[in-house]
């Protein structure tokens, strides 16, 4: 792909084609693209008085994540049992900014998720809830963000591995919760967590790749569990997986990579979630972040695949920059929709993979240097030094006693 910034009237060339049939899909793809083409339009009248743009609103974004440490709105009491969430998804994307709160303000955290750890292992979704394996894998990545002595001796591993053990079944596949939903999100959380902090085993994910690969779908994608259909967030989840086990060489790499790079839209620049769906911001990172671990697999074969970027990073960079800022602070799914913690912390994750393209070779920013983002470990979507950072302290500390349940 060329480092080039689009021209209006090529974007504008490329819009959908209904081909005479008007569905309900098809009439708004085409309302989505013509709400982006007057974002692009506005963005090239004012980019032509003006080099620096387009303009990553960093400070602005700053404020809305520091407001909403020290308080929620209202709106969020339904993420009562998602608190976890909110702590990562707010540091994660204040971290890519370096940007983080200050010392005291992280040791608040740290205890405040220690109050989530469950006596018999895993985080709830607050204080007294059940463990999730969802809000485990955020409490984690929060945990590494914060990277303190104090952080990763709060986590009690060996009532981790028990949780872990107590979800896993027997064909390898994990659930969320004790009886609850199983999917490849659970395999994804188990695996990144037990990687971090080094209480991973082999016997824990036994069968694990295999049920991994049997998600995914004709059309190269991976689904939720066999046989549903391909979604950006699941394939992210399937193809990290593969990857923390080293058993990459078990799916169908050609496909999945015809799959995502055709999930990115010719006229909004961004990524949809599946085949025929609408383009949203939180996509940057669940289908971005494919490719740099699809660059990384091919780079075993071939040293160059390392520093090539297999999607349209400018393209995706104008996406985030020009129609999913917030003028309220955070970053949305798509212009008209309101700011939220999870999109501000995945389309800023995203536009970080769509400025680093690899996990090696030069940035390429779109606009001023200064809207240049940290770079995210595209496997943890934590800083890759936090995630090495925690995995070489627990390695250091000795790992629980491998108990084969
Ligand atoms: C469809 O929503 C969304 C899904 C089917 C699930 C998405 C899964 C993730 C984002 C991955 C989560 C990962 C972890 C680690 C917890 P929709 O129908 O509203 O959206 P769409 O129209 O864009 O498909
Ligand atoms: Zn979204």
């Amino acid at each position: 792909m060329d480092n080039q910034i689009r021209c209006y009237d090529d974007i504008a060339s490329k819009v959908f084609d209904e081909e005479g049939i008007e569905t309900n899909t098809s009439t708004e793809q085409i309302e989505v693209e013509q709400s982006i083409l007057r974002y692009y339009k506005q963005f090239e009248q004012k980019a032509s008085i003006d080099p620096d743009l387009p303009k990553l609103k960093k400070s602005l974004h700053q404020k809305f994540l520091r407001n909403y440490i020290e308080k929620l709105p209202q709106s969020y009491m339904s993420l009562e049992a998602s608190r976890p969430w909110l702590v990562y998804w707010n540091l994660n994307a204040l971290w890519t900014m370096k940007d983080l709160p200050d010392k005291k303000t992280l040791d608040n955290i740290v205890n405040f998720l220690a109050q989530c750890q469950h006596k018999d292992g895993g985080y709830g979704g607050g204080p007294m809830q059940h463990a999730h394996l969802g809000a485990t894998y955020a409490a984690i990545n929060a945990l590494c963000i914060i990277g303190t002595d104090k952080a990763y001796d709060s986590i009690n591993r060996n009532t981790l591995q028990n949780f872990l053990w107590s979800l896993r079944s027997a064909d390898g596949a994990f659930s969320l919760h004790k009886g609850g939903e199983q999917d490849i999100r659970g395999v994804y959380c188990a695996l990144s967590v037990a990687k971090l902090t080094n209480t991973y085993t082999d016997s824990l994910f036994d069968k694990t790749a295999e049920w991994v690969v049997s998600c995914q779908t004709y059309e190269g994608g991976f689904g939720g569990c066999p046989g549903m259909e391909a979604h950006g967030g699941y394939t992210f989840c399937g193809i990290a997986a593969l990857a923390l086990l080293n058993r990459t060489p078990l799916c169908d790499l050609d496909a999945l990579l015809r799959w995502s790079v055709n999930r990115q839209m010719c006229v909004e620049g961004g990524f949809q979630g599946r085949t025929n769906k609408l383009v949203d911001g939180c996509y940057s990172f669940w289908q971005g972040a494919v490719f740099p671990i699809i660059s990384a697999i091919l780079s075993k074969d071939s040293k160059e695949m390392m520093e090539t970027v297999l999607f349209n990073q400018g393209a995706l960079q104008e996406y985030i920059i020009i129609c999913c800022q917030s003028p309220q602070g955070g970053l949305i799914d798509k212009p008209g929709k309101p700011h939220d913690l999870y999109h501000t912390c995945y389309t800023l994750s995203g536009l970080s993979i769509a400025q680093h393209g690899t996990c090696a070779g030069d940035p390429f920013i779109v606009g001023s240097p200064r809207n240049e983002l940290n770079r995210v470990h595209p496997l943890h979507n934590i800083g890759p030094h936090l995630a090495y950072n925690a995995m070489h302290y627990f390695i250091r500390h000795p790992p629980p006693e491998e108990d084969d349940k």
